[in-house]
């Protein structure tokens, strides 16, 4: 079935600039529906030699000679190139991964604003010059690490994809990416899109298949020298292990269970559709979902009102129908979160929305429980589906001990008109981001991304980014 407008073969791996038929494939469905979509390919170790045998030799010739102006320049053209795309990237990623259309759109627009931002930051990463003893003139070098290796997962291929091979590609390394077997599509549509726009052959390698077998392979090579990783905290274990055995640098972005914090002073109007779609944007696939919503006494029940009100408003269908709550990704997805439902039998539920849809879908209703004491699996855990739990708070130091309360740290937010406030929690928060009075999932290709705690370690998105996907010569010249 011809699924896109890119003229990309189904299961082939893009290898050396060529597009390269897999051995073995996968099936694909559609989330909405449970119908078949499509092939992808079934990529192996020799796939995977394959594509850093290609990515060395791009480092070897045209990619590893360019200036980083150039870089820049092809990183433009490819953000450029992808906003020209933006409908068909989101009507593809809408049937691979059941995601709204709006929500499908504005990550294909994030995909393209990555490669805008990194390709005009390519040229801009300076070493700096060193103060050292008489006779010498000393510097530093940013220099690129070499081949990377980007496993992702299903939930935002495209975003995932921007973030971390578009800084990858802005420092001069050579990737190879194995997005999740359960969101090929938009990624190897990508990957045309960016040799038409210029990328050498052999910068970007994509390799699809399964996390057993080529996510294994490619984290485990001896030849990558970074290895970037976004996922469950138990695959990041593997990864983080596989790494230290070639002993080089991993970045592990492994989810978390976000807090908002609502004081009794806050602006309930401003925070309300933060707290809603901060837990329920993308169904609650989101590694930076806020699944905890902490609220002051003096308007819990203000809030909890509010809150289910939004709940029961929430419709939930096919994600071409682009309502608010599309279908998770897979029926192993849906049953994770049907377990953690399960296991909330004895608390609350404040409001659920509505599913209005018959198709065979993995649809699960958004759920808000109210009254949950903090140390419930549901107000520790990570569940990736639409639920949020709603917890009651007395003051600023138990908000403060509730919220730390979890082993994840990615992002948290505060709302609070209270200037003092919003300085002591910005600080004490064990937290990778701190938004104060909004809250920002997803979004924010400028701001520093990455967690603390079991929520991983490293950091993606802005600047930072780049210090991540390079590594630093000192030189030492003397000269008398
Ligand atoms: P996963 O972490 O197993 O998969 C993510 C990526 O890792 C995929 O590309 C997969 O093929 C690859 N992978 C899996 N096992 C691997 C291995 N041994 N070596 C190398 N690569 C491997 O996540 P999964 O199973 O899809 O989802 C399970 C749970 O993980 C979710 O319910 C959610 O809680 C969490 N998760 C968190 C994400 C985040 O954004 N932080 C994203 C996806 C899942
Ligand atoms: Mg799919």
């Amino acid at each position: 079935m011809p699924l896109t407008p890119f003229n990309i073969p189904t299961a082939h791996h893009l290898i050396g600039g060529t597009w390269t038929p897999a051995n073995a494939t996968i099936p694909v469905s559609d989330p909405s529906t449970g119908s078949p979509l499509t092939t992808i390919g079934r990529g192996t170790q020799a796939d995977i030699d394959a594509a850093v045998t290609a990515a060395k030799n791009a480092l070897d010739g045209a990619w590893g000679a360019m200036t980083a102006l150039d870089r820049g320049r092809i990183l433009t053209r490819i953000g450029k190139a992808v906003l020209t795309h933006v409908d068909a990237l989101s009507e593809l990623e809408s049937r691979d991964v059941g995601k709204p259309l709006t929500q499908a759109h504005a990550d294909a627009v994030a995909l393209a604003r990555y490669f805008e931002f990194y390709g005009g930051a390519a040229d801009k990463i300076t070493g700096e010059t060193i103060p050292y003893q008489a006779g010498y003139t000393v510097y530093t070098l940013r220099e690129p690490h070499g081949v990377t290796g980007h496993i992702i997962p299903w939930n935002y291929p495209m975003q995932i994809i921007g973030r971390s091979v578009g800084a990858a590609l802005a420092m001069g390394n050579a990737c190879v990416l194995k997005p999740a077997e359960d969101a090929c599509l938009t990624a190897m549509a990508f990957g045309q899109i960016a040799i038409d726009a210029g990328l050498p052959a052999g910068a970007l390698n994509i390799v699809t298949g399964l996390g057993a077998e080529a996510g294994v392979a490619l984290s485990s090579h001896h030849e990558i020298a970074h290895m970037s990783f976004t996922g469950s905290v138990s695959t990041g274990e593997v990864i983080q292990a596989a790494a230290a055995k070639n002993v080089i640098p991993v970045t592990l972005e492994l989810g978390g269970k976000s807090p908002q914090l609502v004081f009794d002073d806050a602006d309930l109007d401003q925070a309300l559709p933060f707290l809603v779609n901060a837990g329920i944007q993308n169904a609650g696939q989101t590694c930076s979902a806020s699944s905890r919503i902490l609220v002051q006494r003096g308007v819990y029940k203000k809030v909890c009102d509010r809150m289910s009100e939004a709940y029961r408003a929430l419709k939930v269908g096919p994600a071409t129908d682009d309502l608010n709550v599309g279908p998770l990704i897979s029926a192993g997805q849906k049953a994770i979160v049907m377990s953690f439902l399960a296991k909330g039998a004895d608390l609350t539920i404040a409001a659920q929305g509505q599913i209005l849809t018959d198709a065979a879908g993995h649809y699960v209703p958004p759920t808000l429980f109210s009254d949950v004491p903090p140390d419930h699996p549901l107000a520790q855990d990570e569940i990736f589906g639409p639920v949020q739990v709603l917890i009651p708070f007395k003051d600023e130091a138990e908000a403060l001990r509730i919220a730390n309360s979890t082993k994840f740290g990615l992002v948290a937010s505060v709302w609070t008109m209270d200037g003092g406030r919003q300085m002591r929690l910005a600080k004490a928060l064990k937290s990778g981001q701190v938004f104060i009075n909004n809250y920002g999932a997803g979004g924010g290709v400028e701001l520093p991304f990455g967690g603390v705690g079991k929520s991983g370690h490293g950091r993606e998105k802005g600047f930072e980014a780049l210090y991540g996907f390079s590594t630093l010569k000192t030189v030492a010249a003397w000269h008398g």
